[in-house]
């Protein structure tokens, strides 16, 4: 099932636009975009989850290797991001929207710890984190940071925002 807000907002997104999903698991956002005709690039260290899908790109790589950013000069007209957090390529996931591009993110915020894993800061994101660090290149349209309590309960945050 893809996440509720990667549906509400990827209604932004246009048949034949090029999408990325990273870090996308089992894919199922990717995938979400792919029967609505975007053309996705699925990202993640294990692909083995993907090994159904053909005629798409696959990237089998490790982002926290503290290497270049594996996909450094290309760009996407939607870029997606759930349930994952590294910080330190926050500026390249930024960089890999295309202008007037979308990016739809959403993972674990702190408050999160009451509940559940993540339950370590290096992966919860504090109140207005993703908004500032997508400042001032992006216009936000979409913003949380609460209680999520279906399927169960978890404290989230959401972005959706259109690059400049
Ligand atoms: C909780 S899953 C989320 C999957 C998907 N985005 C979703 O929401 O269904 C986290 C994903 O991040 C991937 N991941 C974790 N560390 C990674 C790394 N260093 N490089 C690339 N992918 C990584 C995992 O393999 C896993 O598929």
């Amino acid at each position: 099932m893809p996440s509720p807000w990667v549906q509400r907002f990827s209604t932004l997104t246009s048949a034949g636009d090029t999408a990325l999903d990273l870090a996308c698991g089992g894919g199922r956002n990717g995938r979400w975009l792919r029967a609505h005709g975007l053309i996705v690039t699925f990202l993640d260290r294990d692909v083995s989850a993907l090994a159904d899908l053909s005629n798409v790109e696959v990237i089998e790589v490790d982002l926290e290797t503290g290497g270049p950013f594996p996909l450094k000069g290309r760009t996407f007209d939607c870029v997606v991001v759930t349930n994952y957090l590294w910080r330190d390529i926050l500026d390249d996931i930024c960089a890999a929207v295309t202008p007037g591009g979308l990016l739809i993110y959403e993972t674990f915020g702190l408050g999160n710890e009451s509940f559940g894993r993540p339950r370590n800061p290096d992966f919860l994101l504090k109140p207005g984190e993703l908004a500032a660090a997508v400042k001032p290149a992006f216009r936000i349209i979409g913003y949380e940071h609460g209680l999520r309590t279906e399927p169960s309960d978890a404290v989230l945050q959401r972005l959706a925002a259109i690059k400049q």
